[in-house]
């Protein structure tokens, strides 16, 4: 045991000498310019109303969903939810994931196959490289938003060939060029999957991401939707054929082998919806987008993006940290992106805009960043 507890001790005193040791940390009180709560979802007392409204029609309702979705935890209510979720983002059909990282994973664990081929953004999610790990396809990666570098790759690729990309990249907040990736794919018969983390609820017709909004939906393969970034709850859903969901709900282990969400994370899911359709949310957050770029220097590394992620390059981890305290010093919670989260060197303040962010609470943190960078 001796030998378990040095790596551990050794591993945890290279991330301190790095200056990347991780730690929790409760509720900072400061003003909110850190989570992916976009929308003001999570801490809307008009949705919280909501839901306590519809949470009246099912008294009866269950705590916890007492086993997998293929045993006792499937519903009525999960299935309709599925419908909705597939007829809001025009897709076939749809299969509810406990997660956004298990969507990944067990997509790309149980589709591409030994001998087919995984070509990945450079700048992936994790939950991607980590479903392409547990499967037994190669797996190429093409320089970030590059379609050069990815039809290098594409013309390198054996077997059944799958391209993953970000429609927004959740580090960088710039978007992929879908359009050109989609006639990339279809020249050599590749299917491309997008996680559209980001972009659900920010981009497209009342949030419906920006597949749909450039009419890529028939041209991609599948789409994954989170719900717990501007939707302001929990849990993901891969859309895509009906053929698609019988096969995830055979062959997809993270699907398969938990146990199911409970229903009033579900019912959380189907408010949150309900309300990203009933108002035009965007239009207030694209403005304090504008506001931002209107008030940071011009001269600071901003990486170019439309989205409510802004993300200011600050290399090295003590740089980065150290304009992150000083930051939140002046009561605004700005985290500091740290390597090995990020490639070295590339080091970034992540700065999320948000519709509960007042436009003076952006124009002073700006300012603070200006005459201090
Ligand atoms: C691009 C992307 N995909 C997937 C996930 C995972 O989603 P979830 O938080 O629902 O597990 C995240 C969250 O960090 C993400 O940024």
């Amino acid at each position: 045991m001796r030998v378990v507890h040095d790596f551990i001790a050794e591993s945890l005193k290279r991330r301190e000498i790095d200056n990347s040791l991780r730690s929790l940390r409760t509720e900072s009180g400061l003003i909110d310019f850190c989570s992916n709560d976009y929308l003001g979802f999570a801490r809307s007392a008009e949705l919280k109303e909501l839901f306590k409204h519809e949470l009246e029609k099912y008294p009866g309702y269950q705590l916890g969903a007492s086993g997998s979705r293929l045993i006792t935890g499937n519903s009525q209510f999960s299935e309709s939810l599925e419908a909705r979720i597939s007829q809001y983002h025009h897709a076939e059909a749809s299969l509810l994931f406990n997660s956004g990282y298990d969507a990944n994973v067990g997509f790309f664990s149980c589709i591409p196959q030994r001998g087919d081929t995984i070509i990945c953004d450079e700048y992936i999610h994790a939950s991607i490289i980590d479903g392409v790990r547990l499967s037994h396809a190669t797996r190429f990666v093409f320089r970030h938003n590059d379609l050069t570098s990815l039809e290098e790759k594409l013309r390198a690729s054996r077997g059944r060939i799958f391209i993953a990309v970000e429609s927004v990249y959740s580090m960088d907040g710039d978007e992929a060029p879908l359009k050109g990736i989609c006639d990339l794919a279809e020249k050599f018969g590749a299917a491309v999957i997008v996680d559209e983390a980001h972009a659900v609820g920010m981009f497209g017709d009342r949030g419906r991401g920006i597949t749909d909004q450039l009419g890529l939906n028939d041209r991609v393969f599948a789409r994954v939707v989170t719900f717990g970034k501007a939707l302001g709850v929990h849990g993901a859903a891969v859309l895509g054929s009906a053929e698609l969901r019988t096969y995830l709900i055979n062959f997809s282990r993270s699907f398969i082998y938990t146990t199911a969400a409970p229903f009033l994370n579900h019912l959380g899911v189907k408010v949150a919806y309900d309300f990203l359709n009933a108002h035009d949310h965007q239009s207030e957050l694209y403005k304090r987008i504008d506001l931002f770029h209107s008030h940071i220097r011009k001269d600071l590394g901003l990486i170019p993006s439309r989205s409510g992620i802004q993300a200011l390059l600050v290399p090295g981890n003590s740089r980065v940290k150290d304009m992150a305290l000083l930051i939140q010093t002046s009561g605004f919670d700005v985290r500091p992106i740290l390597t090995p989260t990020v490639p070295a060197g590339s080091e970034r303040l992540r700065i999320c805009l948000h519709n509960h962010n007042a436009m003076a609470e952006i124009a002073s943190l700006c300012e603070i960043i200006n005459s201090n960078l």
